[in-house]
């Protein structure tokens, strides 16, 4: 019905706008979940969120509630979160541990960790000549068509077919190699506790956010400036500032010309990084202690490659925002075509100094947390495009800073210099939308 009156998706996805209908249409939702978030890999969590065998936590993959969890053999499996009998939710907590295995809370069948079923009360008397057994696999809790891990990030795929999670990533799985590089033990360990913030719009308008180098120094200047204010009494004071304000400062100091220094590389599939930290080598005490622990752990040379990496973000299309450097990831999950969820997490960097903690923690809430004006802030501008799109006021969004400038190398496309602006990371993932929604299939 809806690729009836759907005909040609393309034609609301041109080079330089979109049609706001992408944002707004109920249907044009419904197919994106078919045909992006219920096919392609998602993030489900971290390996170190289920420690022990038993331990789960409820995800959202586009329509579907799943459960990561741990089994007894050390696996990491991904299922829907559904028992076969009569169609209850198995775990109705985000998160717990289900002891030695799943028990439904209605009529009591019990599964297995990989979801295999275990018993059916009266298994022998009331099933005896039905088609409802141990031998039929519509009676054990379905599995996601995929799962697999990359440094200990776990991902499901509910299709069965296409390229292996390494494959997708391609590039930006420097996301996960520099956050994890950056531990001198090589692997990174989840806060267990995340922020969740349902916002009040599309799922994309977020992901185009985390790449448009333009808007903190206009969206984030209030904030820049009273923590640039704060921060030169207290130098002046004190002769030195917390690098807590510095963090946020730098929305002010760094205006617009200075973030078109910056640069942004596109990826196939609508992955995207952009270049650029802003506190990339402080020489503060606190660095040069966790400076010291990474170089005996690593060697100088490995070292200075290490911390060399300048990223400032990496987007994952369609639902992994990390930033490596500050050790914090955001993962989108759409919950309606005008309701998104974020979930904001963070990491600890196994090894590093307790000091490189707090300050990933510091950056971690002064972003993120209810009482930050910076996300609310952003949150403000979600909701009022949404708004906005779903007026009559016109009917297309633009992507057109410094098109045309762009330079396309092996598939990658990479912002001019002095183009760091440039509507490019939204024009990448607007192209890759365009091939999934119109994928045969
Ligand atoms: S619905 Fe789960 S055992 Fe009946
Ligand atoms: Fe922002």
């Amino acid at each position: 019905m809806l690729q009836e009156r759907i005909p040609d998706l393309t034609k609301y996805v041109e080079p330089d706008r979109v049609r706001r209908e992408v944002y707004t249409d109920a249907d044009i939702f419904e197919l994106e979940m078919q045909r992006i978030h219920e096919r392609v890999w998602i993030y489900c969590g971290h390996e170190s969120q289920v420690p022990k065998a038993g331990d789960y936590y409820a995800v959202q993959i586009g329509r579907q509630p799943m459960l990561m969890v741990r089994g007894a053999d050390g696996k990491v499996n991904v299922l829907y979160n559904r028992c076969p009998h009569r169609g209850n939710m198995m775990c109705g907590d985000r998160h717990g541990n289900t002891g030695d295995f799943f028990r439904c809370s209605y009529h009591a069948w019990t599964f297995h960790h990989d979801g295999r079923l275990k018993s059916i009360p009266m298994m022998e008397s009331g099933y005896a000549g039905t088609r409802y057994g141990r031998d039929n696999p519509d009676c054990s809790m379905k599995r996601a068509a995929r799962v697999e891990s990359y440094r200990g990030f776990v991902f499901a795929s509910l299709s069965p077919d296409g390229e292996s999670l390494l494959e997708f990533l391609g590039e930006s799985k420097v996301a996960f190699d520099d956050m994890c590089d950056r531990a001198p033990e090589g692997e990174v360990e989840i806060v267990p506790n995340c922020f969740r913030v349902i916002q009040h719009s599309n799922w994309k308008i977020f992901l185009e956010n985390q790449l448009d180098a333009l808007h903190p120094s206009v969206t984030h200047q209030s904030t820049g400036r009273a923590a640039h204010d704060v921060e030169k009494l207290i130098e002046k004071k004190t002769g030195k500032a917390p690098i807590s304000y510095h963090m946020l400062s730098a929305f002010a100091t760094v205006t617009i010309d200075k973030w078109d220094n910056f640069q942004t590389l596109n990826y196939p599939h609508g992955h995207c990084i952009l270049t650029g930290y802003m506190g990339l080598r402080p020489q503060d005490p606190d660095t040069l202690a966790y400076d010291k622990v990474m170089i005996k752990a690593y060697g100088q040379k490995r070292f200075e490659e290490i911390v060399g990496v300048n990223i400032h973000h990496v987007l994952i299309y369609p639902g992994l925002s990390v930033q490596s450097p500050l050790q914090q990831l955001r993962a989108v999950r759409p919950l309606g075509v005008d309701r998104t969820l974020t979930e904001i997490w963070h990491f600890r960097l196994k090894g590093a100094p307790e000091p490189i903690y707090r300050r990933s923690l510091a950056y971690y809430n002064l972003v993120n947390s209810p009482a930050t004006i910076v996300n609310a802030d952003d949150l403000e501008n979600f909701w009022k495009c949404h708004q906005g799109l779903s007026s009559d006021g016109g009917d297309w969004v633009s992507f057109a800073r410094h098109l045309g400038r762009d330079i396309e190398k092996n598939g990658v496309v990479e912002t001019a210099a002095g183009c760091g602006t440039s509507e490019a990371p939204m024009r990448n993932q607007m192209k890759a939308w365009a091939q999934y929604m119109t994928a045969e299939k």
